[in-house]
């Protein structure tokens, strides 16, 4: 089934329906881009949806909390932009650059309130950047395949030195299984590629296996590579320091950055009718007034 977090009232009855013992919280807006134009919406839906979550479990199970466990999804972008150098740690500050961020940061907080309040059994995890097939072509890379398939610019924000670190998202699925169902409560854990990318790079690397899998003369994606006016606040560098879930719960990523890009590539040019159909409609009014 399927509903909007916002709506309290639904969450209440489906709670009170199908009693959850655990809920695993991932519903979220995520496009930092969009949370700039409105900053709002992502008040409502990451903070007040996550609020309307956590109330509807706490009347369900409070005074009963054995075997019940609330785990919420998050972004390493709560901890804000690094230098050259530096991880992100679990004990990072927060500092939050981007509306989205401080709407992630805001839920993440709540959820924690909940566990010293409450007594609601929590766990939290922070990853990094994710890809993988059905993404939504307003990321940066399922951006540039489908811009790529149709012959137009891919725009790079700034100087294209921005670093990401970038992880498959079976490896998160395989993450989020293992933090669920074996994380300590009330910890946190942060969760990355052990993979940092540049985004110029990045991109170059995806024009090159894109011309390879097409057969087509080396270089011609990249000629549609364009820089463009930077995203405002733009953080320079995010990078996972992901040992914390590898020392205690044994979690590594297992798809190589070559190789999850190809298997993505594979996938979206293999689903040029998904692609279609999530870019008509209001897609094309989302990119006109990004891009424009
Ligand atoms: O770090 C985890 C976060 O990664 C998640 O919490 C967010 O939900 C997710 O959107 C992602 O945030 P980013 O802002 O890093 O992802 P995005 O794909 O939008 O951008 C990746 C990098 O590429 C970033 O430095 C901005 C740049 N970029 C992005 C777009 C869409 C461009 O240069 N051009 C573009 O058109």
């Amino acid at each position: 089934m399927h509903g909007d977090i916002t709506d309290e009232k639904y969450i209440n009855s489906i709670f009170n329906t199908y009693k959850f013992d655990a809920v695993i919280h991932l519903a979220a807006e995520s496009h930092v881009d969009r949370s700039i134009a409105d900053p709002l919406m992502f008040a409502k839906t990451n903070i007040i949806g996550t609020i309307n979550l956590l109330n509807a479990f706490n009347s369900l199970w409070k005074n009963n909390w054995e075997g019940k466990r609330f785990y919420h999804i998050s972004t390493d972008e709560v901890y804000g932009s690094l230098g050259e150098s530096g991880l992100f740690e679990e004990t990072s500050m927060y500092r939050p650059n981007s509306p989205y961020a401080a709407s992630k940061a805001g839920s993440d907080h709540f959820v924690r309130a909940y566990g010293e309040t409450y007594d609601m059994p929590y766990v939290i995890s922070n990853c990094s950047n994710n890809y993988g097939p059905y993404q939504f072509p307003e990321k940066l890379i399922p951006l540039c395949i489908n811009n790529i398939l149709n012959n137009k610019s891919l725009p790079i924000y700034g100087d294209g030195k921005n670093t990401r670190d970038w992880l498959y998202v079976i490896d998160h699925a395989s993450a989020i299984d293992l933090i669920f169902h074996k994380g300590k409560a009330s910890e946190t854990y942060n969760v990355g590629g052990f993979n940092e990318c540049k985004n110029i790079d990045l991109v170059k690397l995806l024009c090159q296996q894109v011309d390879k899998k097409l057969k087509r003369k080396l270089g011609t994606s990249e000629k549609l590579i364009t820089f463009v006016k930077d995203r405002p606040g733009h953080d320079l560098r995010y990078a996972i320091d992901a040992s914390k879930l590898n020392r205690a719960l044994g979690w590594l990523p297992s798809v190589t950055f070559e190789e999850g890009l190809s298997k993505t590539i594979d996938w979206y040019l293999n689903s040029k009718d998904w692609l279609e159909n999530v870019t008509s409609g209001s897609y094309q009014n989302y990119y006109k007034s990004q891009y424009k």
